[in-house]
């Protein structure tokens, strides 16, 4: 499981840091960050649309050490919409947010005659919404995609 030892590397560090230097946004300890989108069943998967459901979603982040590591792995619900709520990440990363959420194309027909013919992957930059809400792990900062590009061949 070398991805797993990779985010585990990943949050120690993280940890390591947040515990030399305590980052602060707004004068107030953020706990992680919370993020929330929708996918459509559009060409772009960008909405105005029809949601479209139980489609894996893959929040992916700049490590420190230039890398990528997999923040959060959720499904989108009924309607669309997708959350992530991550430790620690808005502690030290404040506005400028290096993560990308990703969708891996095709999609099924069934699940959606628009997205079901093209390969490579949708990804949204992640950017700070700029305030602090309260969630499972205190208070985060929360924040919400760009909208999708395709990325791939
Ligand atoms: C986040 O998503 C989960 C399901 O993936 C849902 O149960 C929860 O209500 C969502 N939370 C918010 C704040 O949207
Ligand atoms: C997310 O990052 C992993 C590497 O950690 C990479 O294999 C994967 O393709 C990325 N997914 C998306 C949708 O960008
Ligand atoms: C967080 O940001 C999203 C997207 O802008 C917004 O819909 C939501 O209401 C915000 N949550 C809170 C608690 O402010």
């Amino acid at each position: 499981m070398a991805n797993n030892h990779a985010s585990a590397l990943f949050f120690a560090a993280l940890i390591l840091l947040a515990a030399s230097s305590p980052a602060r946004g707004a004068g107030i300890f953020l706990n992680g960050l919370t993020i929330s989108g929708q996918l459509c069943c559009t060409s772009t998967g960008n909405c105005p649309g029809q949601g479209v459901g139980r489609v894996p979603i893959v929040l992916n982040c700049t490590n420190i050490f230039g890398g990528t590591t997999t923040a959060g792995r959720t499904t989108t619900t009924d309607t669309g919409s997708f959350n992530f709520t991550v430790p620690l990440l808005g502690l030290i990363l404040g506005n400028i947010i290096p993560c990308t959420v990703g969708v891996q194309l095709p999609l099924e027909r069934i699940v959606c005659p628009a997205l079901s013919t093209t390969t490579g992957t949708l990804s949204s930059i992640v950017q700070s919404v700029g305030t602090v809400v309260t969630s499972v792990l205190g208070l985060v900062q929360n924040a919400t995609i760009t909208g999708f590009n395709h990325l791939g061949v």
